[in-house]
């Protein structure tokens, strides 16, 4: 039976508290003899800030490089919100995308019929929705340099962040998402601000190139970032996949993360180059949601995002394509049965915590596996 290494890194406020409901589904898949999953868990965020001062120590870092996949859940909260900046705990999650190499950030965005409703646009709009989101995840503003707050003569401050693209960057990631359309819709809007920066417009001209020389048979549209977000409330069923740099995508996730009725539904993958040697890849699995502070231990938040990026995780990393349909499928199925957690759940409709929903999602795989 295969056997794979995950490290579960579950983080602060909510992070626990879905990771948990991942583990009932690791459990499930290694009774039924899917696979064995060796796991191991380690602090990150905020936690480890607390045990040693740093947001990851080395030797977490040293683990999540060594092991087949990353499961992370979610840092932050305003119990860190005076630490000094290095050592904040976003900075572990930074430090994770930068020192694995994890290039590329897929986050779907799907509309499950039955949560059609859930959203706050119109039925019509969203119904059967069902985009990506390739957003670059290791380069742009994040981690450009100078990156700094400097003291002026005058006594001034100023804060400076650069954004800054190579071609390689661009291209690699235009890649991926030119292949990833060739097995959709095979549509890919690539996204940027061309009008104003000079990083849209190498964006622009190297996405063009690459689609000339490489990939012909997909279609290809550019669209400026602030456009695109409009387009995305308006008409979001007019995408496929789409491309764009690693502050746009940011922002775009959440937005497209509402058009699937709550933030708590969209699950990611951080994936990095395949090693020609090995044919593997490092990665990371996080859903796209923070920490959510006004929820966190009350039992409210909603797993389906972390199951599902753990389902990601099934296809990108371990080759389990029946497990991820099955975890992905029980999902869906227990939406269409009206189970909602809070977020998702209509004015005046029974909510059920994230424990009973993680339950609900393992009872339905087993059903589904008989
Ligand atoms: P957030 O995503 O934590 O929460 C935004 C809103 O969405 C809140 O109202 C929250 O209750 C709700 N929400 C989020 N996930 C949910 C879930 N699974 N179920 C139900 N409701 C859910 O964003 P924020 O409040 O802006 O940030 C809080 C902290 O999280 C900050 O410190 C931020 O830096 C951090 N953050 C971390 C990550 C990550 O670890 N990947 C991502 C985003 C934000
Ligand atoms: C996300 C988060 C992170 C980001 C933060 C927590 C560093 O918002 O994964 O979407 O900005 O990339
Ligand atoms: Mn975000």
């Amino acid at each position: 039976m295969a056997s794979f290494n995950v490290l579960m890194l579950p983080g602060d406020g909510i992070g626990p508290e879905v990771m948990a409901e991942v583990g009932k589904v690791v459990d499930f898949l290694d009774k039924q003899g899917v696979a064995r999953f060796e796991t191991e868990t380690d602090l990150v965020g905020g936690a480890c800030y607390d045990a040693h001062k740093v947001s990851i120590t080395d030797a977490a870092m040293a683990r999540a490089q060594a092991a087949d996949a990353v499961l992370f859940g979610a840092v932050g909260g305003p119990k860190w919100d005076a630490v000094p900046y290095d050592a904040r705990p976003e900075a572990g999650l930074l430090r994770l995308r930068k020192d694995l190499g994890l290039f590329a950030n897929l986050r779907p965005a799907i509309c499950y019929p039955a949560l059609a409703d859930a959203s706050s646009l119109k039925r019509e709009v969203v119904e059967g929705l069902d985009i990506v989101i390739v957003r670059e995840l290791t380069g742009g503003v994040y981690f450009g340099e100078p990156k700094e707050i400097v003291t002026l003569e005058n006594g001034e401050k100023r804060g400076v962040d650069t954004q800054v693209y190579t071609t390689h960057e661009i291209e690699r990631i235009g890649r991926v998402a030119f292949e990833l359309a060739r097995k959709r819709r095979n549509k890919v809007t690539s996204s940027e601000k061309r009008n104003v920066m000079k990083s849209g417009v190498l964006w622009n001209q190297v996405t063009s190139a690459l689609h000339k020389a490489e990939f012909g048979d997909v279609e290809l549209e550019h669209q400026l970032a602030d456009a695109l977000a409009m387009q995305l409330v308006r008409w979001p069923k007019q995408f496929d996949v789409i491309v764009t740099d690693n502050l746009f995508g940011d922002i775009l996730s959440d937005i497209a993360a509402m058009l699937t009725g709550s933030l708590g539904m969209l699950p990611s993958a951080s994936l990095g180059a395949e090693d020609p040697a090995t044919g593997k890849r490092k990665a990371l699995y996080e859903p796209v949601h923070g920490s959510a502070p006004d929820i966190a231990g009350k039992g409210l938040a909603n797993p389906i995002a972390m199951i599902g990026s753990f389902a990601m995780s099934l296809r990108y990393s371990f080759g389990l394509l029946e497990a991820a349909d099955l975890v992905e499928t029980a999902i869906a199925n227990v939406l269409a049965q009206g189970l909602r957690t809070k977020d998702i759940a209509a004015a005046g409709q029974n909510a059920v915590g994230t424990g009973e929903m993680g339950a609900a999602i393992v009872k339905e795989m087993q059903a589904l596996a008989r």
